[in-house]
């Protein structure tokens, strides 16, 4: 199966207006400027369609960062930070039709998305499987552009484009199992890992050049979101982030830091979701000569508190109803 990036994430919200703000004053992405579903009429008409407010009838919002309609949803939801799809895409009709032959061949259970679901999407054809976990993974082709992204925050830019929304690090559980849905199932290839102890691995997979979309753990038990990336195209975007995060209250939980592996360098805050977000730039991307491989003595410099943010996460994921 050949999946080209995770190109977009939704989460649960108790309050998605928070993410509105977060999204917007923070890490400087614009409302969406047509909510998915609603109709963008003839191209002769000036926009907006939805009044550039990035809010849907529903309360769910919507957030651009790049050429794409929207990139992260946050939908009203009982349990805050919920995690309740990864859009992953495809380039077009042929290799969907190829993936979805290859999940009945391997008997996973697919749903077709009505045209009324891809359309709240905004893309051309969907069809939903579930993770070993029971994360509901959306597969699609045609994720509809419309360009002109225009930051509130001058010429902040995010990289994005054809390698996705950014990277998702979980917390799952029945590792072994996702390993292998998500590589030999989903394509997915191992970047590297690093060992917490026996047996206890976090796994980093990609499914283009960027280091990693994904990241998987299993730390006993939980299953969620850890933290979430989003990657910014030179330092002083990231440090303005920084700046904007401090001021607007939000608790930055591991300092500035250069990861080992991806070569990230960022900073990580807890988001309205309840769950870590980094903003980083300078992420790595690997080409056909790099080799799966452990790495260790963590990072070269920085991301104090990262090894305690991470345990908060746990305690609470494990805290969670
Ligand atoms: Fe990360």
């Amino acid at each position: 199966m050949d999946i080209k990036a995770l190109a977009y994430v939704g989460f649960g919200s108790t309050n998605p207006l928070e993410w509105l703000q977060f999204g917007t004053h923070v890490l400087g992405m614009m409302p969406a400027r047509a909510v998915p579903g609603v109709g963008w009429g003839p191209p002769t008409v000036p926009r907006p369609a939805s009044e550039q407010t990035g809010i849907g009838t529903d309360g769910s919002v919507y957030l651009k960062m790049d050429e794409r309609q929207w990139r992260i949803a946050a939908h009203p939801h009982k349990k805050n930070g919920a995690l309740l799809y990864m859009g992953m895409e495809f380039d077009g009709p042929e290799p969907f039709a190829t993936a979805l032959k290859e999940l009945k061949d391997a008997r996973i259970e697919v749903t077709m998305g009505t045209e009324l679901e891809a359309a709240a999407r905004a893309v051309t054809e969907l069809a939903r499987i579930r993770d070993p976990n029971g994360v509901s993974i959306e597969l699609f082709y045609g994720h509809t552009c419309d360009y002109m992204f225009h930051s509130p925050y001058y010429d902040h830019q995010f990289v994005a484009g054809h390698l996705g929304v950014g990277h998702m690090n979980l917390f799952l559980q029945k590792q072994p199992e996702c390993f292998e849905f998500y590589t030999q199932v989903l394509g997915f290839r191992l970047s590297d890992y690093i060992s917490f102890g026996p047996g206890v691995r976090l796994q980093f997979l990609r499914c283009n050049p960027r280091h990693h979309s994904l990241a998987i753990v299993d730390l006993g038990g939980v299953t969620g979101v850890q933290h979430f990336l989003v990657e910014m195209a030179d330092i002083d975007m990231v440090g303005r982030t920084l700046d904007r995060a401090k001021k607007a209250g939000y608790k930055v939980v591991a300092a500035l830091g250069r990861h080992r592996n991806d070569g990230m360098l960022s900073f990580y805050m807890r988001g309205p979701g309840g769950f870590d977000v980094e903003a980083g730039c300078q992420g790595k991307l690997l080409d056909e000569t790099w080799r799966a491989n452990e790495f260790c003595e963590g990072d070269p410099w920085g991301h104090d508190g990262i090894i305690d943010a991470m345990g908060e996460s746990l305690k609470d994921m494990a805290q969670q109803p």
